[in-house]
């Protein structure tokens, strides 16, 4: 049976015991509420380490908006059965008081890829997760971790983290995994209703449609007009943005002069959804 976790000490112990037999360590974090997306990362993860740890901890620090928090899924159970049937080896799930102990006072605050798109609309949002993935990497220090594409900002962002800081881990970027009808998979999907569920995936749709128009060399500016104009007549009631932005620097575009990822963000049903797709350079 797989090893559930919910203490530091514990988990140290653990790691200290794989590390000394010559054994590879993998961290995949999340959030919980597992999907096939996650089960996507831990696959990943156990091709390039021996031991994979799945960190199951809805992080309070990352959450900008206080019903989002309390509206975030949990699923413990059925999240430990996953992980037991992919052949994880621990599920390592510790209590809020053991991340942030009375008088936690400390921050890891990116800049750079961190500012624009979701960094813009989600006050606070990539410090909370820059820092709870620190400690995460302080408290296992595996040799690798995987997060999925389908944040690529928090991708970037993380990359930027451990080259800043010297940390000693590998990242590993994965795709995107998505249903039938194109909708990236996501925890918050569940809370979408069954009626915006089959409006969900217009934002995937408009913004494959969108990626093919620039890819043509059609005018970027009204391109990106247009497909928010789509997404809005699909049944999305709010853009956060839309915007095509360098691979590397996620600094806006207005030529397609380097290779670029398309990010959007709109509300449906009163739950946020993202999603972002490549576009070729020259
Ligand atoms: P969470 O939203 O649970 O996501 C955990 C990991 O799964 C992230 O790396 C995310 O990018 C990846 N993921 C989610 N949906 C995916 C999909 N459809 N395809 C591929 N990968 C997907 O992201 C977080 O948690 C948190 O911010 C965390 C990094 C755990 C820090 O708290």
């Amino acid at each position: 049976p797989i090893l559930l976790v919910r203490q530091i000490d514990e988990l140290r112990r653990h790691v200290a015991a794989w590390k000394a037999d010559g054994l590879r360590v993998g961290l995949v974090p999340t959030m919980g509420a597992l999907h096939e997306g996650h089960a996507s990362l831990v696959r990943l993860a156990q091709k390039d380490a021996d031991r994979v740890i799945v960190s199951l901890f809805v992080n309070p620090k990352q959450f900008n908006d206080r019903t989002d928090l309390a509206n975030y899924p949990r699923t413990e159970d059925t999240d430990r059965e996953l992980v037991t049937e992919l052949g994880a080896h621990m599920l390592y799930a510790p209590a809020t008081e053991e991340l942030y102990p009375s008088g936690f006072a400390t921050s890891i605050v990116v800049e750079g890829p961190a500012i624009p798109l979701e960094g813009a609309h989600r006050p606070g949002h990539f410090a909370g997760v820059a820092t709870v993935v620190c400690k995460l990497f302080n408290q296992v220090r595996p040799h690798s971790a995987v997060f999925g594409e389908k944040d690529f900002q928090q991708l970037a962002v993380l990359r930027r983290m451990v080259r800043d800081l010297d940390m000693d881990v590998e990242i590993i970027g994965a795709p995107t995994v998505r249903e039938k009808d194109g909708l990236a998979l996501s925890s918050r999907n569940s809370r979408l209703s069954a009626d915006d569920r089959r409006k969900a995936s217009a934002l995937y749709r408009a913004m494959t449609n969108a990626v093919d128009a620039i890819e043509g060399g059609a005018d970027i500016a009204g391109t990106l007009n247009r497909t928010q104009a789509a997404i809005l007549e699909d049944g999305f009631e709010k853009i956060d943005y839309l915007a095509l932005v360098g691979a590397e620097d996620l600094q806006p575009m207005d030529e397609r002069d380097r290779d670029g990822r398309l990010v959007g963000a709109a509300f449906l049903g009163g739950v946020r959804l993202i999603d972002n797709l490549t576009v070729k350079g020259p």
